[in-house]
């Protein structure tokens, strides 16, 4: 297996480089205690870096960090260590070039599917026809051109994530976030919508961060894979993905080297660093 201990890229290819992050929250103790508010290690000294046009997958257990990892970059929180830089300027706050795509897809319930697409341009104040032109061709390309006058509640879990990758796609953005977009999903939609988003993102050449627990969603979708270790939350291992450079053009989930890679992570995952 190809790794990597800290995932540093020259400068020049870097999107998203981390330094040290670590980021702590308040524990509240059932007792009550005296000794005041404790503190517990979300992410512990973080330190990686993403190229421009990559897809990384952070991949871990539940409570590793990988929500917060991913909300610190779209400087949604700060850290409370260390920092973080997108195209050498340190995240303060979000960013309108970059966008985030949720589990529970977040549309509007009472917005049609072309209402909740064109929404972001709507905010930016872009005239209706520039803004349902762009929108309809980004439902074009999620395949639910037919489905703009629809409600998203008329609309399978499949469909209403198409629905939000097409919106995060509205204003171009250069990164993509996106937390376990797919989880709520069955398995055979799961699939397809990775290989429709793996297909679509190739075209826009945005850098994406993907936070999944999957490690067939991690091999089929990344470049590369950031493993984080358990309590404290921090980056264990970085993976590079044996199918990414075939990834678009066949099936690899039956690629040999996919299953070896399934079985070392797996047990990559079970093991203590
Ligand atoms: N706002 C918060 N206040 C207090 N603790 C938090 C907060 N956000 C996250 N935590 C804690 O930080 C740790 C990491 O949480 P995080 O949500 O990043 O994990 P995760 O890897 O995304 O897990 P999951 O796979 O379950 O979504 C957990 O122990 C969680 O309880
Ligand atoms: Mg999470």
């Amino acid at each position: 297996m190809t790794t990597t201990s800290f995932g540093e890229v020259p400068l020049a290819d870097a999107m998203v480089v981390y330094e040290g992050v670590s980021k702590f929250f308040a524990v509240r103790s059932g007792s009550g205690g005296k000794h005041g508010a404790e503190l517990m290690v979300a992410l512990d000294r973080v330190s990686a870096s993403v190229r421009k046009g990559e897809l990384v997958t952070l991949l871990g257990p539940s409570g590793c960090g990988k929500t917060t990892l991913l909300r610190l970059t779209a400087g949604l929180i700060a850290a409370d260590e260390g920092r973080i830089t997108i195209e050498e300027k340190e995240v303060t706050g979000p960013r309108k070039d970059a966008c985030m795509v949720f589990q529970n897809f977040g549309l509007l319930p009472w917005r049609t599917v072309m209402g909740n697409v064109e929404f972001p341009l709507e905010i930016d104040g872009l005239p209706i026809a520039e803004r349902r032109e762009q929108a309809r061709h980004f439902l074009e390309l999620v395949g639910l051109a037919a489905f703009a006058e629809h409600y998203p509640h008329e609309l399978s879990g499949g469909m209403q994530q198409r629905v939000g990758i097409a919106r995060a796609l509205m204003r171009k953005p250069i990164l993509i976030f996106m937390d376990e977009p797919f989880g709520a999903l069955d398995a055979q939609t799961r699939e397809q919508l990775q290989e429709d988003f793996l297909r679509i993102w190739s075209r826009t050449g945005a850098t994406v961060v993907f936070v999944t627990h999957s490690i067939d969603e991690a091999l089929f979708l990344s470049d590369r894979i950031f493993v984080f270790d358990t309590a404290p939350g921090r980056i264990r291992s970085i993976v590079e993905s044996p199918v990414a450079p075939v990834r678009l053009a066949g099936d690899v989930r039956a690629h040999p080297e996919f299953g070896k890679y399934r079985a070392e992570l797996r047990n990559m995952l079970r093991s203590k660093a």
